[in-house]
């Protein structure tokens, strides 16, 4: 196993229509021998080129990639010892799984004994043994999924590629097939870079995630620390579910005060930090999960509280969605199931405003966070 480092690597794609297009901004990164790392970002944004990038089968601009203690940047793609995972793994269709599974190494000209062990210890470890004689279409797309990670396995490499490779499986099967793949990568004690769309998936696998957008890394960080200390906007919005809420405000002594009129006291470290906005626009952001309906409010203090009217109520069972009009902006709050709250009726909210977060309207970047 390896490690893979970016040393300011930047992509341009030569397009008819666009001209020169800026892919990937000089990215920098060290993904560590064993690590589990996702990229994650918008569609667009450059995880595919990054991960294409990584396994030869793109050509970076300019920068350096390393894989191990190697430089690849002139190293084609079956000599970088890596092994990669596409959402259409196309499997090929006349053949046997057992084919499947051994046809790249017989390519390689390994020896007969040598690929029948290591395909049967790949069909141990994902518990297809007893599918090996069966063509793809004798299986479920969650089982192809299994063996088209099983033609990695089988390869041995220093680094497995994931490019979206669940996102054509149903909701249920991409929950579980999400746990085998943590468990794999325990097991196998890999070096695995995954690419989603989808931040759910990048919170639950990655050990580290790489936020992207348009090209530009945003943070590179644990899930944890991307949620509670977001380096920007971007980030703040992107990770967790319902987004994080922004609300205009302004710093007024140690106060803030919330487009709307309502006030309230910042901790005197807050104040400290957001001294040199006095009198300034300022960001507040807060995620759906720290405001309550005030009869739930039970620990959190009552005077962060807040009329709005409520637009939008939803009823998702172990939970209510509730959105609220704070001047110009709709503010989505996650409350207990019980909340009562009806459409047109003025409600009453506390903020938890020790889970907030503060931004510069200008840079976007975050200031400090409670
Ligand atoms: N061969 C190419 N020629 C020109 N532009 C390209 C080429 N491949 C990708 N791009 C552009 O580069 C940008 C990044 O593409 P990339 O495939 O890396 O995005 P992505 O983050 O993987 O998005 P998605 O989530 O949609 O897969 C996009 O704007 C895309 O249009
Ligand atoms: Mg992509």
């Amino acid at each position: 196993m390896a490690r893979v480092v970016f040393d300011n690597v930047r992509k341009e794609y030569e397009d008819s229509k666009r001209g020169s297009f800026t892919a990937v901004a000089g990215s920098s990164f060290t993904i560590e021998d064993k690590e589990f790392v996702v990229f994650v970002g918008p569609s667009g944004c450059g995880k595919t080129t990054s991960l294409r990038m990584i396994a030869g089968l793109e050509k970076q601009t300019s920068g350096d990639i390393f894989i191990g203690d190697r430089i690849v940047n002139n190293l084609h793609p079956k000599d970088r010892d890596i092994a990669m995972v596409f959402q259409d793994y196309a499997l090929y269709p006349h053949m046997t799984i057992r084919e499947n599974l051994s046809f790249g190494l017989k390519n390689l000209k390994k020896p007969a004994a040598e690929i029948e062990q290591k395909v049967r210890a790949a069909s141990a470890i994902l518990g297809f043994d007893d599918m090996l004689d069966r063509k793809p279409r004798e299986l479920s797309g969650g089982q192809r999924q299994r063996v088209a990670v099983g033609r990695a396995i089988v390869r041995d490499p220093q680094v497995f590629l994931f490019d979206e490779p669940l996102s054509n499986l149903d909701a249920k099967l991409r929950i579980q097939m999400r746990v085998e793949l943590s468990e794999l990568h325990k097991r196998l004690g890999a070096t695995i870079v995954y690419v989603t769309h989808d931040q759910v998936e990048a919170m639950t696998l990655g050990e580290r995630i790489v936020v992207m957008n348009k090209g530009v890394i945003q943070q590179i960080a644990p899930p944890t620390e991307l949620y509670n200390k977001p380096s920007n906007m971007f980030v703040a919005g992107f990770i967790g579910s319902p987004a994080m809420n922004f609300m205009d405000a302004v710093v007024d002594g140690g106060k803030i005060t919330i487009d709307g009129g309502r006030s309230f006291v910042l901790s005197d470290q807050t104040a400290k930090a957001l001294r040199g906005y006095q009198g300034k626009p300022i960001i507040l952001g807060i995620r759906p999960e720290h405001i309550f309906g005030e009869d739930f409010a039970l620990h959190v203090a009552h005077d962060h509280k807040m009329m709005a009217p409520v637009q939008v109520v939803e009823n998702l069972g172990s939970e209510n969605l509730v959105y609220f009009r704070v001047g110009e902006r709709t503010v989505t709050a996650k409350v207990h199931p019980e909340t009562t709250a009806a459409v047109g009726q003025l409600k009453s909210f506390v903020l938890d405003l020790s889970k907030a977060h503060y931004f510069d309207p200008a840079t976007e970047q975050r200031i400090v966070s409670e």
